[in-house]
């Protein structure tokens, strides 16, 4: 039988060769990242125009892939890595992180089971419980990793409704819109809590009548106001409601103490997700689910048909949540927590604290400028006196210059900037450039 094996046709790839190239590639990449326009100066269909519209029929070189990364490609890549992306929150992909990737694809493990990947399966639970031991998090907490926080928080919601056998789901109205996808997905009611003049939610303005659960959130996506977490599991001990604290972003702070003020009442909590991708120097995607009932989760997501059937006794971790198949995700996590230790962990977020401080400064100082909301983290809002109009135009006036990458959203009605300080290289004189780039006009 003709076959790709026997086909003479098929471009033998060296995989040295071309892995040295793609090495070299993400070596010069991440030396010159900064170099780049940081958002994608393309139109919507410029990069699909440039591709063909069919696959080639006979297999092509390694190199060509390459080659066309850096001709058609990489002008439609949004740069991410750029110590100037200030956007959303800005997050860095750590070199073991990525190296750990290289790694995990070549392995392909598919650790659905314990023994489809023992080594998977038990480095998962180990980084889950070196993390909560960096971040401080309460001893015994049974903890996996989900793609991504929407993926996190699905689960926890899921499993509250199995534990409580309610309907409604609660959160403040500055809760992320995964925990509204999340409601919708799971068929509960959502109800959203009005927030104070600080965008935590309002205890005095809970409802939480037939509640399956309360988000609470450490990080809002908007402003990375604090929830008041403790008051908020007190009402949830209360009323029997399961407490899922999302702390996507601002939770891999904890691993500083001085930034710990931000976990009270963490340690009551249900369940807590905290994304590794977003704060931890973790490529994307690697969320971590942490729960202190994961019984809870396993009756809400354990299915195991005669052919997964085994007498090993041993856990699966993919009876806590949604997928079958999971990648080897850890291994990323543990090269970063490995090489760069507690102490380099707090070096990069101690370091983006302070220069979101230092912009925070600067936006104080101007003559024309207003910060718009408490900074706890390393997330400033602010805006230009001026019509919403005027702060839109200076936001896409500096994102199309490509000197800077920034984001917005609106508070009390009103159209307002966001620099988010997350990428591990960004310098205190990026952070002048976003400075000089938002005055520029
Ligand atoms: C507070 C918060 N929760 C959840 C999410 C969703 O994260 P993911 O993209 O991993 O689903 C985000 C994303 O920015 C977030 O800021």
């Amino acid at each position: 039988m003709e076959g790709v094996w026997g086909n003479r046709e098929v471009p033998a790839v060296s995989f040295k060769e071309d892995g040295a190239a793609a090495l070299e590639w993400a070596a010069r990449y991440l030396e010159r990242v900064g170099d780049y326009p940081v958002l994608a100066q393309v139109q919507p269909g410029d990069i699909t125009a440039r591709l063909p519209a069919s696959p080639p029929e006979q297999g092509e070189p390694f190199a060509d892939v390459l080659r066309d990364l850096d001709e058609i490609l990489l002008p439609g890549i949004t740069h991410w890595q750029s110590p100037r992306f200030f956007a959303y929150f800005a997050v860095s992909a750590a070199e073991p992180g990525i190296l750990a990737e290289l790694l995990a694809a070549t392995l392909n493990s598919v650790a659905f089971l314990w023994r489809t990947s023992p080594a998977s399966t038990e480095l998962e639970a180990l980084t889950l419980g070196w993390t909560a031991q960096l971040l401080g998090l309460p001893a015994g907490w049974h903890g996996h990793i989900e793609d991504t926080a929407s993926t996190s928080t699905i689960a926890a919601l899921a499993a509250a409704r199995e534990a409580t056998g309610r309907g409604a789901v609660v959160c403040s109205e500055h809760a992320h819109s995964s925990v509204d996808k999340a409601a919708k997905l799971l068929g509960l009611e959502l109800r959203k809590v009005p927030s104070d003049d600080e965008y935590r939610l309002r205890v005095d303005a809970l409802d939480l009548s037939d509640a399956a659960a309360l988000v609470a959130t450490v990080g809002t996506t908007s402003t990375a106001s604090v929830d008041p977490v403790p008051e908020l599991a007190d009402a949830c001990a209360e009323s029997g409601v399961w407490l899922h604290v999302d702390a996507a972003y601002a939770g891999s702070a904890w691993v500083c103490p001085e930034l710990r003020w931000s976990q009270a009442g963490v340690d009551r909590a249900d369940s807590l997700v905290v994304n590794a991708h977003k704060w931890l120097f973790t490529p994307m995607d690697c969320s971590l689910l942490w729960s202190r009932r994961p019984e809870d989760l396993r009756r809400a997501f354990s299915l195991v048909p005669e052919f997964l059937r085994t007498s090993d006794g041993v856990d699966s971790l993919s009876e806590y949540g949604p997928a079958l198949g999971r990648r080897f995700r850890s291994l990323k996590l543990w090269a970063v927590l490995r090489c760069y230790g507690r102490a380099g962990l707090q070096a990069r977020i101690r370091e983006a604290v302070r220069l979101a401080e230092k912009f925070e400064k600067w936006v104080e100082e101007g003559p024309r400028w207003e910060v718009c909301a408490p900074r706890h983290f390393s997330l400033v809002c602010f805006r230009r006196d001026g019509s919403d109009e005027e702060n839109e135009a200076i936001v896409e006036r500096v994102n199309r210059s490509g000197e800077v990458f920034l984001s917005h959203t609106r508070l009390d009605g009103r159209y307002v900037l966001r620099l988010a300080i997350g990428n591990e290289r960004t310098s205190e004189d990026d952070v002048r450039r976003a400075w000089e780039a938002l005055n520029a006009d």
